[in-house]
């Protein structure tokens, strides 16, 4: 397995966010930054009370430079107004900021970023949320919640309760892209919106 340098190095030491995101724009911490476009970092309220961790960007937001652009953050926004949460009071990111895709003719595929990439992006995560500093962190998909919670955390086990860590609860639910994909979209979406309710509630 490919061990990568990882970001730590390319982290600025400081406090300013902004800082934080220019410097990740640079960041050759795994091979991922070769093929995609640019490095899609967090975006959001800087002061957010919550915050809320996806996979990684996709297609859309590879070309775009923001996190949940595309059908799952449509869906996310869908998701967020049902229950009466502004976006714009939240922060929202990935556990991984490059896109990893496979090339197909002309599509490309989105690929499950590999835990050597999760470890390697984990410090502009780690970093994003020590100083947004949130009451409540929510990860979507298995990806988030591994990367927050360890590999051996199951959204499955986690979904829509919260628990304490050292400086904010943080909960689960599934991926957004995963109610898209549901063969009953209807149920799947509706558990979604349980879920999410719960955790704001509880955060
Ligand atoms: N899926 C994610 O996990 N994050 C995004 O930003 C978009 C799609
Ligand atoms: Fe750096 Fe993360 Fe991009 Fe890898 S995926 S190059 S660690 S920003």
């Amino acid at each position: 397995m490919t061990k990568y340098p990882g970001a730590g190095e390319y982290l600025p030491n400081t406090d300013d966010l902004a800082e934080v995101r220019a410097a990740a724009a640079h960041c050759h911490g795994c091979d991922l930054y070769r093929d995609a476009t640019q490095t899609v970092f967090g975006a959001g309220s800087p002061h957010a009370s919550t915050v809320l961790i996806g996979e990684q960007p996709g297609n859309d937001e590879d070309l775009d430079g923001h996190p949940f652009v595309g059908p799952a953050g449509h869906l996310l926004d869908r998701a967020l107004d049902d229950i009466g949460i502004d976006r714009a009071t939240l922060y929202l990111t990935n556990a991984v900021k490059h896109f990893r895709f496979e090339q197909r003719g002309k599509r490309r595929i989105h690929q499950q970023p590999r835990r050597t990439e999760i470890v390697a992006c984990a410090p502009w995560l780690t970093t994003e949320i020590d100083l947004v500093a949130p009451e409540l962190v929510i990860c979507l998909g298995a990806i988030a919640t591994q990367a927050v919670l360890g590999p051996k955390a199951k959204v499955t086990e986690l979904r829509g309760r919260t628990t304490e860590a050292e400086h904010y609860r943080v909960g689960a639910t599934v991926h957004p892209s995963s109610v898209l994909r549901a063969p009953d979209r209807t149920q799947a979406y509706r558990e979604f919106v349980d879920d999410l309710t719960r955790l704001f509630e509880a955060g």
